[in-house]
């Protein structure tokens, strides 16, 4: 049996063209001179898919999307922060599906100015036509997100609520797929990649990459990333869940315990979406060496991670890393003043 047919039996819709591209970033390396210590730094383009400006939510959306309509539902309303680019991939997935969507947005970061509130990604998430429901601070997204759910049942539709980052189960597949892909594209290459280094937000994309290490055969540690929303102990502790979460789903009888994953928390800074030193260097660094634009909130501060990582030898030296490039380039022109300069 081929490790990918255990994804057979989910219902998918297509929404990128697979496999992405993995490229190495050389002239990075020649930047980073002996900072570099010889670490071969590739880069995996899944912010090249081709719908709504890519991302790494486009490969949860296949699964869950196909979910939505194995169920009856004409109606999506995803849940995130203001500037969610889960929300606008969404958006995206479901004019191109002919679904209707709706977004519920939460005051996730301290930000009251325009830039934050009408650029970047909610620009993008009215364009595709999505309806848009602001909440104020302390307001429950999900309390509201299931009340409309109602009003819409009750008007004689069906909606699917698709919860923070897409992270359920189901969405996680997307990255076992992910990490399917990966192994392939390793063994063509003939490169077997030591760190696959990722943003960790609402563990979705972690717990998929380290579930599939796991059927491949290879190891959950191999999957490092960092932590762009909470701590480095609660990180390890909810997406050691979503990974065990997964691998029910899969029929996988292995389990991880939270100190089995590989999370650094040295990243964060201030919080969700402040920005921080490290992270500007890093989008500028990449932007001035390879043309390739990183986030400020999730890719840039997991790329700074990985430019520590080199420094301090926690990546050792001579190592191939592999930086899967997660999108969010839209949230850029919500930050725009932060890179003003
Ligand atoms: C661009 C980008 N990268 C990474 C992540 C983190 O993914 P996850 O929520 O699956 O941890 C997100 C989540 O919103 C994202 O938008």
């Amino acid at each position: 049996m081929q490790i990918s047919s255990i994804l057979d039996k989910f219902p998918r819709v297509r929404l990128m063209a697979s496999p992405t591209p993995i490229q190495r970033l050389e002239r990075l390396e020649q930047a980073l001179g002996d900072r570099r210590r010889e670490v071969a730094i590739w880069v995996k383009r899944d912010d090249l898919m081709g719908l709504g400006g890519g991302g790494n939510k486009l490969r949860k959306l296949e699964f869950l999307l196909a979910q939505a309509r194995s169920e009856g539902c004409d109606t999506v309303i995803a849940i995130g922060g203001v500037q969610s680019n889960f929300a606008r991939l969404t958006a995206a997935a479901c004019a191109r599906s002919g679904l209707a969507c709706e977004l519920v947005l939460a005051q996730m970061v301290p930000r009251i100015d325009d830039l934050y509130h009408k650029n970047g990604n909610v620009l993008l998430d009215n364009l595709f036509g999505a309806r848009l429901h602001v909440l104020s601070t302390g307001d429950d997204p999900k309390q509201f997100a299931e009340s409309r759910a109602d009003e819409i049942a009750a008007s004689g539709g069906r909606a699917f609520i698709a919860t923070l980052g897409g992270s359920t189960p189901v969405g996680c597949l997307g990255y076992v797929d992910c990490a399917f892909e990966i192994a392939a594209q390793s063994a063509e290459m003939d490169i077997a990649f030591d760190r696959i280094v990722i943003p960790n937000g609402s563990g979705g994309t972690h717990a998929g990459l380290a579930a599939g290490m796991i059927v491949t055969g290879s190891s959950a540690s191999r999957v490092r990333a960092h932590s762009v929303v909470s701590s480095r102990e609660s990180t390890m502790s909810a997406t050691a869940d979503k990974v065990n979460a997964v691998l029910e789903l899969l029929s996988v009888e292995k389990r991880v315990e939270p100190d089995e994953l590989n999370v650094s928390g040295g990243q964060l800074g201030d919080g969700y979406g402040i920005p921080t030193a490290a992270m500007v260097d890093a989008v500028r660094t990449v932007a001035r060496s390879e043309g390739l634009l990183l986030d400020p909130v999730y890719s840039g501060k997991a790329f700074a991670g990985l430019l520590s990582d080199i420094e301090d030898g926690a990546i050792p030296p001579r190592s191939n890393v592999l930086f899967v490039m997660t999108g969010g380039t839209p949230a850029l022109y919500a930050y725009a003043d932060v890179f003003a300069h």
